[in-house]
């Protein structure tokens, strides 16, 4: 990723791991807890506490990640105007997934915190198509730029 230190790119990845894996394994609890589904399984109370955990801290290094992404990948990708559909996407996801984040700390109302759940876990599963569809965006605007005399055109 042009104008980041070597691992950066490889601390995204591994948060957004995090991220997605440990809302995958806290999600039956929550359907279980707050919409009363019957699921064959879901985590016991100390693992969820370090399910919980994990996704607390994984979020809180993909929201600071996303700040860092803002100050250059982001204005990158807008002047050069590549990749831009796939990122907006990207970017409505991750506010999406923040505020309705917020909704099921703070909603009292039960239905309120319950759309809150549905909508957290819709487009927190969506997430890795949106990357996929993101990463080969990335790599056409990659072969666009390696196309004979685009180079030069290009500085
Ligand atoms: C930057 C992205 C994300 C943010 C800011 C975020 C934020 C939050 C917050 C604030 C909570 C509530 C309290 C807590 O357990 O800490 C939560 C819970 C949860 N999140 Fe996320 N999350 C994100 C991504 C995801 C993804 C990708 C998934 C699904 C694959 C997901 C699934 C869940 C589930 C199932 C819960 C538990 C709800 C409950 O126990 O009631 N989240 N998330
Ligand atoms: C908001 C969340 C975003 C995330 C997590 C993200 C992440 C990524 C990742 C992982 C790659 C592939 C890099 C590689 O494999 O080397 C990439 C490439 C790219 N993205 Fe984004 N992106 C985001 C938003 C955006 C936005 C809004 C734009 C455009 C305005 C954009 C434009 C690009 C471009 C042009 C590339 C290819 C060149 C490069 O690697 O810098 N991205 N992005």
């Amino acid at each position: 990723m042009k104008g980041y230190p070597a691992g950066f790119i490889l601390i995204l990845r591994a948060t957004l791991t995090a991220l997605f894996i440990s809302g995958l394994i806290l999600a039956p609890g929550a359907l279980e807890m707050r919409l009363e589904w019957a699921v064959p399984w879901s985590l016991e109370g100390g693992t969820r506490v370090w399910g919980a955990a994990l996704h607390a801290a994984s979020y809180f290094i993909m929201l600071f990640l996303l700040g860092a992404l803002w100050t250059v990948h982001l204005r990158a990708g807008w002047v050069r105007q590549e990749n831009v559909l796939s990122g907006g996407l990207l970017l409505g996801a991750f506010g999406l997934l923040a505020l309705s984040g917020l909704g099921l700390y703070y909603l009292g109302d039960v239905s309120l915190g319950n759309l809150a759940l549905a909508a957290h876990l819709l487009v927190g599963l969506s997430l890795p198509g949106l990357l996929v569809a993101h990463i080969l965006g990335a790599k056409r605007a990659q072969a666009h730029l390696n196309r004979p005399g685009r180079r030069i055109e290009a500085e």
